[in-house]
């Protein structure tokens, strides 16, 4: 059976990257092909391609056999292509209805015609499950929902090829499982999905095949029938990647660099007590709702408090501090590395030295560019962040790379405490690890961390102790070396956070 897409010989240039070289892939109706690599592999690129935002330097498209052009969005649009792209697009000042029919408003006698704009968008938002109303303005949106504004805007098209380009980093698992079912009635219809993302437990769940990109050429396709998770990652990375621990767990008694007591948020933190000692690392453990991130907001002043005792050693021996002032005290690297407010169009070393700046001053008061220079160029090394010079913008740098540059310039910072929420949310396997062994050194260097992930693999493969939490507090600790079974059951049969709003 010949394919309904083929992109063959996809090759494209960027200063000082050969992001493509040679790219050959080839998708059916019907069918969602799922698209991996590691990050800096070249699949936003090829996408942007094949959405018509890049235009490639060589290689041919074609559909049902017959070769097309796409030189622009609109192209794209025209051969009944649509791209959900990895970084939102969405224009919070519009409304919802608008940003879903941004480039076809319906018109009538060339006036757009607001009530139909509306009944079409309601009726997609019915069907991806969408809780908010076709007039709220896209500001007022959590960052899932702005998703699923954009995936709606991108069914609005009714589309024959569906490119979605990690959809799901910032869903939860209620707008996931919709994604899913909306995704599987497009294959009933026949349109040709191509799905990127680095859940390998997605692309089983929803693919029939899977390419695999590495270094911007096509390493090979498989069935997913015929292929196991630990095969793709081979493919990936080109080599062996081990699931071992990193550092054994040690035990503390070290000295205690922060203690919390008494931390309550009405209805979100209940009576939460804990103490971070020197240079180890903290898994926070639970179920998503549990209140780990809501945690980690009380104690960084994100949001407010009720009550609470919070000591910190900045240098001096146990202090009480706000949570504001340990903000200021603490690296902070989230998933959301937009919300970190990472400068998109400025350099990366810019980004990198942003947080250091007073480090930096020379005796004028001036960035003494050699040393911000000298500092992001060691950075780069020890981050292995994937840049042409520390000059390329941050904005134009694959995901997951952004999320390197926002770890690294709070290591510029070198604060005593990390708090870490899914620090390695959108890295692949091989740049999980290398964020994780920078851990475990940071740890063996003084620096305490807590850290927050839905995989436990990864805690396991770190922590020296974990905290357990569910409904709000902390309900246990566990050493180092307890078994995943036996994390498995702290948490298990714990309702989350949300049914304890209700
Ligand atoms: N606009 C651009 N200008 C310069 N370089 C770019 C641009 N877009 C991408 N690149 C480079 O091309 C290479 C491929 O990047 P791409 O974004 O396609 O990777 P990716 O596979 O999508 O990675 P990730 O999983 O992190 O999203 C990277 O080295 C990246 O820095
Ligand atoms: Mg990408």
């Amino acid at each position: 059976m010949a394919a309904d897409l083929v992109l063959d010989g996809i090759t494209k240039a960027y200063p000082g990257v050969q992001a493509l070289s040679g790219v050959h892939l080839e998708a059916y109706r019907g069918q969602a092909l799922a698209l991996m690599g590691a990050n800096g592999a070249g699949k936003s690129t090829l996408m942007n391609v094949l959405g018509g935002i890049a235009r490639m330097d060589a290689g041919t498209i074609s559909i049902d056999g017959a070769s097309i052009e796409i030189g622009s969005p609109r192209d794209a649009k025209a051969h009944g292509i649509a791209f959900v792209q990895q970084e939102l697009n969405v224009v919070p000042s519009m409304t919802v209805a608008e940003n879903i029919l941004i480039s076809d408003f319906p018109t009538r006698a060339g006036l757009i015609d607001g009530k139909a704009m509306r009944r079409h968008t309601a009726a997609l938002l019915e069907r991806l499950n969408c809780p908010f109303s076709v007039d709220e303005t896209v500001e007022n949106l959590s960052m899932g929902d702005r998703q699923m504004v954009e995936i709606a805007g991108a069914l609005a098209r009714e589309p024959k090829i569906l490119i979605f380009d990690e959809p799901t980093s910032s869903l939860t698992n209620r707008e996931k499982r919709k994604l899913f079912e909306v995704i599987l009635s497009l294959k009933q219809q026949g349109v040709v999905i191509i799905y990127v993302t680095h859940f390998l437990d997605e692309i089983f769940e929803i693919c029939e095949r899977v390419t695999v990109l590495r270094n911007g050429a096509t390493v090979g396709t498989r069935m997913m029938g015929e292929v196991t998770p630990l095969e793709i990652v081979h493919m990936m990375l080109g080599q062996n990647h081990s699931q071992e621990r990193l550092s054994e767990p040690r035990s503390g008694g070290n000295k205690p660099l922060l203690t919390v007591s008494g931390l309550n948020r009405q209805g979100v933190l209940a009576d939460v007590n804990l103490e971070i000692r020197e240079g180890e690392i903290v898994g926070l453990w639970g179920l998503l709702g549990s209140g780990r991130t809501e945690l980690v907001r009380a104690l960084t002043g994100l949001d407010p408090i009720d009550a609470g005792d919070l000591r910190f050693d900045a240098g001096g021996g146990l202090r009480t501090v706000t949570p504001q002032q340990l903000h200021r005290q603490v690296g902070l690297v989230t998933e959301d590395r937009r919300g970190e407010g990472l400068l998109l169009p400025q350099s990366v070393r810019q980004n990198l030295s942003l947080a250091s700046l007073g480090t930096l001053l020379n005796s004028f008061l001036m960035i003494d560019r050699r040393r911000e220079q000298a500092l992001a160029r060691d950075l780069i090394e020890r981050l292995g962040i994937k840049v042409s010079n520390p000059a390329q913008r941050v904005g134009t740098l694959s995901g997951g790379n952004q999320q390197k540059v926002v770890f690294g310039r709070w290591l510029a910072t070198r604060p005593r405490l990390f708090i870490l929420d899914e620090p390695t949310r959108g890295l692949d396997v091989g740049a999980k690890n290398e964020i994780l062994k920078l851990a475990v050194e940071l740890a063996r260097s003084g620096v305490s961390i807590l850290m927050i992930s839905s995989e436990i693999e990864e805690l396991m493969r770190v922590c020296d102790r974990y905290l357990v939490m569910s409904r709000g507090r902390i309900i246990e600790e566990l050493s180092g070396s307890s078994a995943k079974s036996q994390l498995m059951d702290a948490v298990s049969g714990k309702a989350p956070l949300e049914a304890l709003a209700s």
